[in-house]
């Protein structure tokens, strides 16, 4: 069967091999850290053996859930933002027709985001586009107190319950959150909307196979059964048990751990298909968020090819020497377009007649591949045969387990971010919230 696979033999010559294969008992050590729960932040390792431990009747309790809001509603807005957003964002735009706005109605609701940002113009044109809609709102935050979902869960739910009334706003609206603690918790309980529960031991990065990303996924038609199918397939491809050199996770951890130790302190994940763009967001949050502390870390940078050859490329092929790719490589596309045959051929493209777009755009990948590399920038291949749920599933696990691996390679706690905190300390005692007195004070001495 089928699977996605990597590849580094464009990465390193046979000393860098050599290094990599050094890693070897280092990333055995890590593994025995995820795997035993010994590690940093081992109270948030719930996501290792997730996928194969999601019951049938977990997923029919998403979908049901799911089918309830297919039947009520023409769009559903997800609101959340980083962990709870970007796994559903991520597997939404790569599995979804890309101009689906365009179509009109379809067959499953639209799914639009909010919380994800506080952009003032944003959230009034949501608005705007949802007076008349029949639409519902699916409200994710872990720790239910997050300040940019709660905004636009405020306005959102007030605009329903004046468009439906609130007994049908109440059906409408799901929320997920933890299991006992936090402001959404609270009111989901007192309001009896349907809730879904995210584990404990999840971190927000890590928790797209729980009904964080699930519940938004299957209420855009998308198959998570075959998600979380393919999730299992990299959960058992990347096990402990898995020699070092047959274990992508382990290979990618340890690539990228001796690129990093070369000087490579930037990894561009790159993609040639633009359904990709947003799974390299998902990508950057779980690895940015995981790996960038203690003063250490590999800076995730994304690329949109062949769109950014005509921008980011010059920094790429002739800049700092300091950065690597990885490349998301997807062999078969979905739909068959072939250039046509011009009898004027006044653009010169006949050469080109009778070709498959995709074909042009593999050549573009490899003759990328070769400057690039050509040009100093080492590049490792992560083949994906098709963009489907299972593939994205596979993808998904294979990253998380490889970010495990890597930062416990690079001597951090993966599963923190106590970095993330002091924008919001800031920015509440700007904004004079009750209990930051003291920080209002000093911030404002500092103006
Ligand atoms: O990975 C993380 O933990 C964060 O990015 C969170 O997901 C993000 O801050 C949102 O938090 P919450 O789900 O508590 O609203």
């Amino acid at each position: 069967m089928e699977t996605i696979r990597l590849n580094i033999d464009k990465a390193f010559d046979a000393a860098g091999k050599a290094q990599v294969l050094a890693c070897a008992p280092g990333v055995a050590d890590s593994m025995e850290k995820l795997h035993k729960g010994t590690g940093k932040g081992n109270d948030f390792l719930g996501w290792l053996n997730l996928p194969s431990s999601l019951t049938d009747a977990h997923l029919t309790e998403i979908e049901n859930a799911a089918a309830r809001l297919q039947e009520r509603c023409e769009v559903v807005v997800v609101i959340g933002i980083g962990g709870s957003y970007l796994g559903a964002k991520a597997v939404i735009e790569a599995l979804s027709h890309t101009f689906a706005p365009m179509l009109g109605a379809g067959k499953y609701p639209q799914v639009l985001f909010a919380g994800q940002n506080i952009g003032e113009d944003y959230l009034y044109e949501l608005q705007q586009v949802l007076a008349g809609k029949q639409f519902g709102l699916v409200n994710i935050s872990k720790s239910g107190t997050t300040t940019e979902p709660a905004i636009a869960f405020r306005l959102l739910k007030k605009q329903l319950e004046a468009q439906v009334g609130k007994e049908e706003a109440k059906h409408r609206i799901v929320a997920v959150t933890d299991a006992a603690r936090g402001a959404l918790r609270k009111l989901a309980d007192m309001e009896g909307y349907k809730t879904f529960v995210i584990p404990d031991n999840v971190g927000g990065r890590f928790s797209v196979l729980t009904p964080v990303g699930l519940l938004p996924i299957a209420i855009a038609g998308f198959d998570i059964r075959a998600l979380v199918a393919g999730a299992v397939v990299m959960e058992k491809a990347c096990g402990e048990d898995v020699p070092f050199g047959q274990n992508p996770a382990a290979v990618y951890a340890a690539a990228r751990n001796v690129l990093y130790r070369s000087g490579k302190k930037i990894e561009i994940l790159v993609n040639f298909n633009p359904k990709l763009h947003f799974f390299a967001e998902w990508w950057k949050q779980l690895y940015g968020e995981s790996e960038g502390k203690e003063n250490k870390g590999i800076f995730p940078a994304s690329v949109d090819f062949t769109t950014d050859l005509h921008s980011m490329g010059q920094w790429i092929q002739e800049g700092e020497r300091t950065i690597f790719e990885t490349v998301l490589s997807v062999s078969r596309m979905k739909y068959n377009v072939t250039i046509p045959t011009d009898e004027d051929n006044l653009d010169g493209l006949n050469f080109l007649a009778g070709k498959r777009v995709d074909e042009v755009n593999k050549m573009a990948e490899l003759g990328t591949q070769i400057a690039h590399v050509d040009g100093g920038v080492p590049n490792l291949k992560i083949e994906i045969p098709e963009i489907t749920e299972r593939y994205l599933g596979e993808l998904i696990y294979f990253f998380e387990k490889g970010c495990g691996i890597s930062g416990y390679l690079l001597e951090v706690n993966p599963f923190d971010q106590p970095g993330v905190e002091a924008y919001k300390k800031n920015m509440f005692a700007l904004l004079e919230k009750p209990g930051y007195e003291e920080e209002t004070k000093a911030i404002k001495a500092k103006l």
